[in-house]
């Protein structure tokens, strides 16, 4: 396309590069997957992070990337960060339900503040299309398995009211001002480059880091709650479907993005014992606030409207998961 013609020679950032793409918190780790699935197609991608929870070293590998640094809670920033692009990835937050109970104001601000106003820059800026990362969280603690979309939300956390709020807006800025966007509810992503540093990380990236060195994991309840664990590749897969799906279809629309079968903490716990060669026993803690029992997923409506279909298996990806952090993973600095 012609608008987009005017890239600088080689890998290297002219003062006319234009990306076609925007990749909103490219330092986590969806974010970053989405950016190196997309410069690997040969695309134009600029990204922006703050940092917060993103990490500088999940940028290697990134250099043919235009990267700002800045935070989308300033309009600034949204504004440099959406013009000239076609296509926005918005990933940027601060994904936790603990964190989100234990700052229920941060969470707020840099996920529904900071999707407000890309929406807003997006707008402004002519973008074609935005494409969300919702969460699951938004379907609460209700019994009914599996999920549909029709379902009525019952967000329980803050970090689940925040992202259900960013969904709203996104349906409200595609029927009010006519920008097309699209949400795909993630359910528990997990794979390479997620921060397993933090207690407010992903399960399965605490569990692997732990176990593969020899420490004992500590399972909140009583490890039968379940979830539909999404390897970081189907998730890549479907955010690239969803950019490219025709409008009429897709645009106003909200899916899940998941896998369509769940294991529980327990289960989990079994099968890194063997990848992991991890030989004792977890810890049982008391149940976390605002955790839900049982996430399942329905993923027929993104099969009707993307084609999508799992592209990795659960088992096939907690093994890749485990060789990356085994290897001491490009993402967590030790041998990077
Ligand atoms: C929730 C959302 C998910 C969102 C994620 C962001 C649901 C169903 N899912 O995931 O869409 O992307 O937040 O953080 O609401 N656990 C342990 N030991 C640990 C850590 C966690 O047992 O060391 C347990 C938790 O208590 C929970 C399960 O593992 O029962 C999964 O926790 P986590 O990985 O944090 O994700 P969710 O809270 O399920």
């Amino acid at each position: 396309m012609l608008r987009y013609a005017r890239r600088s020679s080689g890998l290297g950032i002219g003062e006319d590069f234009v990306a076609k793409y925007l990749v909103t918190g490219v330092a986590g780790f969806i974010g970053r997957s989405i950016a190196a699935a997309l410069l690997a197609r040969g695309e134009t991608v600029r990204g922006v992070d703050n940092f917060i929870t993103g990490k500088r070293a999940n940028l290697v590998g990134l250099e043919a990337m235009e990267f700002i640094e800045g935070d989308l809670t300033d309009p600034a920033v949204c504004a440099r960060a959406c013009a000239g692009v076609e296509f926005v990835f918005h990933e940027a937050a601060l994904a936790s339900v603990p964190r989100s109970v234990a700052d229920p104001v941060g969470t707020n601000l840099n996920c529904v503040t900071a999707t407000l106003n890309v929406l807003v820059a997006a707008r402004e800026a002519g973008v074609r299309r935005v494409v969300y990362a919702g969460s699951s969280s938004a379907y609460g603690d209700t019994p009914t398995l599996p999920k549909q979309e029709a379902m009525l939300p019952n967000p329980i956390s803050p970090y689940a009211v925040a992202k259900l709020a960013g969904e709203h807006y996104m349906r409200c800025f595609t029927r009010v001002y006519g920008l097309e966007t699209v949400v795909l509810r993630y359910f528990n992503v997990f794979g390479p480059y997620q921060d397993p540093t933090s207690h407010y990380s992903g399960v399965l990236a605490i569990f692997c880091r732990r176990m593969l060195a020899g420490e004992q994991a500590t399972i909140f309840g009583d490890g039968e709650q379940s979830r539909d664990f999404t390897y970081i590749d189907n998730v890549v897969h479907a955010n690239l479907l969803a950019a490219a799906a025709p409008a009429d279809k897709v645009s106003g629309q909200m899916m899940n993005m998941a896998t369509g079968s769940r294991i529980t903490l327990n289960q989990t716990f079994r099968i890194l014992c063997e990848l992991t060669g991890y030989s004792g026993e977890p810890a049982y803690a008391p149940s976390r606030a605002g955790d839900i029992r049982d996430s399942l997923a329905d993923i027929g409506l993104a099969g009707e409207l993307l084609g999508y279909k799992p592209v990795v298996d659960f088992r096939t990806g907690l093994q890749r998961t485990v060789e990356w952090y085994r290897l001491g993973g490009e993402g967590i600095g030790s041998r990077a």
